[in-house]
C-alpha cells in the first residue's frame, strides 16, 4: 500500500497518519473552483478533477433551484464514473432585488461569465435603495455515496458595496463585503476568504458529514 511517509509534499490520497482519504469526483470544469476547494479540503478528502477522472462533459444548468443544479451535474458525472461524485452551484442573493441574480448569477447580465457586466449591472440595480443586504450560497450535492443524494449548504451573509474594491477573486467578489468585515472578497488573500466564504463553508460541512 502507498504511503504518505517520507514525502514533502502533502500526498493528497492519505491524510498525515498515512490513511486512505475518501475520494469524490469534483463534478466542474471550472479549476478556479477547483483550486479553491482543493486547498479547503486539504489532507481531509480527495477532490478529483474531471480532467483526472477523464471525463469530458459541460452539463447545462436547466433548473431553477441551485439544488436543481447541483444534482444535474453531480448525477452526469455519477452515470459516467460510477464513482461518488460531488457538484456545486452557487450565486449570490440580494434581498432588496428578491434574491436576484441567484440561479443567474453568472448570466445577470446576458452573457455567461462577464464579470465586469454582471457587477456593473449590480450597481446599477441598487442605484438609491437603502437595503444592500446580501448572501452568497453554495450548495452542494453529492451522489452515489448514500442511496438518495445528499444535499449541503454553505452561506455568508454581507452587504454589495456602492463601488469595486479589490482586484483579487472573481465573480462578484469586489462589490461583496462579507459580515464583520470591512474589506471585500476581492481585497482578502485566498485564504481568508475561504474561512468564510460560502464554498468554505459548504466544504466544511461536506468534511464534518464525512467523519
Ligand atoms: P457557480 O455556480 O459556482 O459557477 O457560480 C455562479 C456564479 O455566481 C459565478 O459565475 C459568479 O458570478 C457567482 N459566484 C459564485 N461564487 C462566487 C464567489 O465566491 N465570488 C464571487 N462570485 C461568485
Amino acid at each position: 500500500m502507498k504511503s504518505a511517509s517520507n514525502k514533502e509534499l502533502p500526498d493528497p490520497e492519505f491524510n498525515h497518519m498515512g490513511v486512505p482519504l475518501p475520494k469524490l469526483v469534483f463534478a466542474t470544469n471550472n479549476q478556479h473552483k477547483i483550486d479553491e476547494a482543493q486547498a479547503i479540503v486539504q489532507g481531509k478528502l480527495q477532490l478529483i478533477s474531471l480532467k483526472e477522472a477523464g471525463v469530458e462533459i459541460e452539463v447545462d444548468e436547466t433548473e431553477t433551484t441551485f439544488r436543481g443544479n447541483a444534482f444535474l451535474k453531480a448525477q452526469a458525472v455519477w452515470e459516467i464514473t460510477g464513482l461518488p461524485c460531488v457538484a456545486d452551484d452557487s450565486g449570490l442573493c440580494v434581498n432588496a432585488l428578491g434574491g436576484e441574480p441567484g440561479v443567474f448569477s453568472s448570466r445577470y447580465a446576458g452573457e455567461a461569465g462577464n464579470h465586469a457586466k454582471n457587477n456593473e449591472k449590480l450597481l446599477s440595480e441598487l442605484l438609491g435603495k437603502a437595503d444592500r443586504s446580501a448572501y452568497f450560497t453554495t450548495v452542494l450535492c453529492i451522489v452515489g455515496m448514500e442511496n438518495t443524494p445528499i444535499y449541503i449548504e454553505g452561506r455568508v451573509n454581507g452587504v454589495i458595496l456602492t463601488q469595486m474594491q479589490g482586484k483579487d477573486g472573481f465573480g462578484y467578489d469586489p462589490l461583496f463585503c462579507p459580515e464583520g468585515e470591512n474589506r471585500s472578497f476581492a481585497e482578502m488573500l485566498a485564504s481568508e476568504k475561504n474561512a468564510m466564504s460560502h464554498r468554505g463553508r459548504a466544504f466544511q460541512s461536506l468534511m464534518d458529514y464525512l467523519r
